[in-house]
């Protein structure tokens, strides 16, 4: 058996047998329009590969995909420097081959790759939604994911922000974003935060319905970025820096005016434990156990913290 990477023949060749995993509510033709397009944008042109496990005969026994992101790992003097950290997406192996060991032994090698490949190697993650067994046996240990729910509203009052975000303005936002001060974090570039709003352009084209208008606020120093998951009605916030318990309220509330005249159900936000108490504060704010997305870390070297040390904002999630 063997790892390959995907030629564009192959990935299309996936796209049709992945759907039957991800495509819903899109028919196949949409679902590899939407495959396409993804794999087009520019942060996927920037670090993104398809891997596929190999039988002898070269039939494709599993398959996944990973994309690059910046990490920053402290060292004993404070200071941070900056590696190379991938996120892994798509594990699918088809149903008539499964229970082979064909994933783990997938996720062993793309690992064993990654770590001779990363010019400065930090770590692994993957976000999922089959819970945690499969992927310790590969090295990756969870992190407890936990979800905050707020109903979209017309939410009158309160203390308005000073401005909405455009997609024109996601680098200025990041900029303005406290980073974590932690031993270890991933930290998504302008281009992985309008991956996901390329994701919201994609089904708001594909299922003819209206986008938000706007991608996040801004309120004082604080800052939230924000994207539509349309296939769950849900307008789900991808990046958080709130300096205080006012503005956290504020800039959530106004995410629950743009879901509402959106048309979706709710807002959503991860919780990270640096912000927990502050956003949990916001009246209405109600914690979920989240169902799927179970973020998980394998370290690419040693001298990283536990998992459970790392924080993981939504906008990581691919
Ligand atoms: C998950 C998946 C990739 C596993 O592929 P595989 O080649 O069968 O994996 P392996 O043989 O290495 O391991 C199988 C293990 O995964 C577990 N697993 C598979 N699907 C699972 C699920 N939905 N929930 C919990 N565990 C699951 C099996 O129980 C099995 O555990 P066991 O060996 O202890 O019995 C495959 O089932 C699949 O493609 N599913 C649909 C797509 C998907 O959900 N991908 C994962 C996204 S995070």
């Amino acid at each position: 058996m063997s790892l390959v990477l995907a030629t564009d023949a192959q990935k299309a060749q996936r796209d049709a047998v992945t759907h039957a995993a991800w495509g819903s509510p899109l028919s196949v033709p949409q679902y590899q329009e939407r495959e396409a397009r993804l794999r087009a944008h520019p942060w996927s042109r920037e670090g993104m590969n398809t891997w596929l496990w190999l039988a002898d005969d070269g039939r494709v026994l599993a398959s996944c995909e990973t994309f690059h992101t910046d990490s920053f790992l402290r060292g004993a003097d404070g200071q941070l420097t900056q590696g190379d950290s991938y996120g892994i997406a798509s594990v699918f192996t088809e149903e008539h081959l499964r229970g082979r060991g064909h994933a783990t032994r997938l996720m062993d090698a793309v690992a064993a790759e990654l770590e001779q490949v990363a010019p400065r190697p930090h770590s692994v993650v993957l976000f999922s939604d089959v819970g945690a067994p499969l992927y310790r046996r590969s090295g990756y240990v969870e992190v407890p994911a936990w979800d905050w729910h707020l109903d979209a509203a017309d939410a009158p009052g309160g203390r308005p922000v000073d401005g909405g975000l455009q997609e024109t303005d996601v680098a200025g936002a990041l900029a303005r974003m406290r980073q974590p001060d932690v031993p270890f974090f991933l930290w998504p570039s302008a281009a992985q935060v309008d991956w996901h709003l390329e994701r919201e352009r994609i089904y708001a084209d594909l299922l003819a319905r209206p986008r938000p208008r706007s991608c996040g606020a801004v309120v004082g120093d604080s800052t939230a970025l924000w994207t539509m998951n349309a296939r769950y009605g849900e307008l789900v916030v991808l990046m958080l820096d709130a300096r205080d318990a006012s503005a956290a309220e504020a800039l959530l509330t106004e995410a629950r005016r743009v879901a509402h005249q959106a048309g979706l159900k709710r807002v959503v936000w991860w919780e990270e434990p640096t912000t927990a108490s502050l956003l949990g504060g916001v009246p209405g704010a109600v914690r979920v156990q989240r169902d799927g997305s179970l973020p998980m870390l394998r370290p690419l070297r040693p001298g990283l913290p536990p998992a459970p040390e790392v924080p993981f904002p939504r906008a990581l999630w691919l």
